[in-house]
């Protein structure tokens, strides 16, 4: 039987984070064993906020030489970059076409992210969750696993495909594959180090609220350090009063790859002052391999062209046929 498929990208801006790794990836290393994965550099969303053009090819190499250095096999998986198939941009469009105004309106995160702009809100801004339609609907991904504060986007590209195949399909032969989301549990949810109630981001100001992958142990070992504690004594999960305690507890049973109970046992009786040193060494060692994999990526330019060469040609098999289906369905002529 052929494997299911899933997709899933992160936006190349900034470094890739703690969050990052144990909340998304991780999970894409152990699916990609059983499915066929689709894994991609979603640079064009990457543009909905101002950017830097000096930094925009670099930091969707890294994001590349990142997914490889956290275990995702090229060989396995398909990893490529969305601006390199000119399909998720046309598709957008289409899309776009058929999108009410309201349901865009209406996007929590771009509700947020306009606040945060002021007056410099784009277009692409609110058409950010359109394009991200695009890019799951053209790979027709059985399952797209992402986090909680995606879910919406998801919801939004169920709606999308559902309004393409009533308008212009038959339930006979629907034109788009509607995907489920696969959205993981709360618990691998990465806290920021400066508040237990917020998620760790790469848009967070603070660079202490956050460990990026690319770290070094003295910086690593410093923020943990300075990582937001309680007075209390003993050290315990899910407690509502602690969420610095079980974020950083969580972070040590991901790292360390230990259950809930035994770091739960282990760590009863602990302070503060015990339990951070163990925290810094254990994230220390659990990055170092990652990091000496990512360095050598990026020193081998070629290598890192050629895979997503290679993913480009297999991402386009997938999403051409897509494309052509839908703009039939619209009734566009086929250029000979
Ligand atoms: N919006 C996603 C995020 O911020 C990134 C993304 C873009 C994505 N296109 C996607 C995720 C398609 C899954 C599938 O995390």
């Amino acid at each position: 039987m052929a494997k299911q498929r899933i997709l899933s990208g992160i936006q190349p801006t900034g470094n890739l984070h703690l969050g990052n790794y144990l909340g998304a990836i991780r999970n894409w290393v152990e699916l990609q064993r059983e499915y066929d994965a689709f894994l991609f550099m979603a640079d064009l969303h990457a543009i909905t906020v101002p950017h830097d053009p000096k930094r925009l090819a670099e930091d969707t190499y890294k994001v590349a030489a990142t997914y490889i250095a956290c275990g995702i096999d090229p060989e396995q998986s398909t990893i490529f970059v969305q601006s390199h198939l000119s399909a998720h941009a046309e598709l957008a469009w289409l899309f776009n076409c058929i999108t009410p105004l309201n349901w865009l309106e209406r996007m929590i995160q771009f509700k947020e992210k306009a606040v945060k702009q002021g007056e410099n809100v784009s277009i692409g801004l609110l058409d950010y969750p359109v394009l991200q339609a695009a890019d799951i609907l053209l790979y027709e991904p059985d399952l797209v696993p992402v986090g909680e504060d995606q879910k919406q986007h998801l919801e939004l590209t169920r709606d999308i495909a559902n309004r393409l195949n009533f308008q212009y399909g038959s339930e006979a032969s629907p034109i788009l594959k509607v995907p489920e989301p696969l959205i993981r549990e709360a618990g691998a949810r990465v806290m920021s180090l400066t508040d237990g109630n917020k998620k760790m981001s790469k848009s967070d100001p603070s660079d202490q609220s956050r460990i990026d992958l690319t770290d070094p142990p003295e910086v690593i070992t410093k923020k943990i350090k300075r990582a937001k504690t309680d007075p209390e004594r003993g050290l315990w999960f899910d407690d509502p009063a602690r969420p610095e305690c079980h974020n950083l507890l969580s972070l040590y049973m991901l790292l360390a790859g230990k259950s809930k109970a035994e770091v739960a046992a282990e760590c009863r009786e602990m302070g503060w002052g015990q339990f951070k040193p163990l925290l810094a060494e254990t994230t220390v060692a659990a990055l170092a391999p990652i990091q000496a994999k990512f360095n050598a990526l990026m020193a081998d330019r070629g290598y890192l062209e050629s895979i997503l060469k290679t993913g480009r040609e297999k991402a386009g098999a997938v999403a051409i046929p897509t494309l052509t289906r839908v703009k039939d369905a619209l009734g566009y002529s086929t250029p000979l």
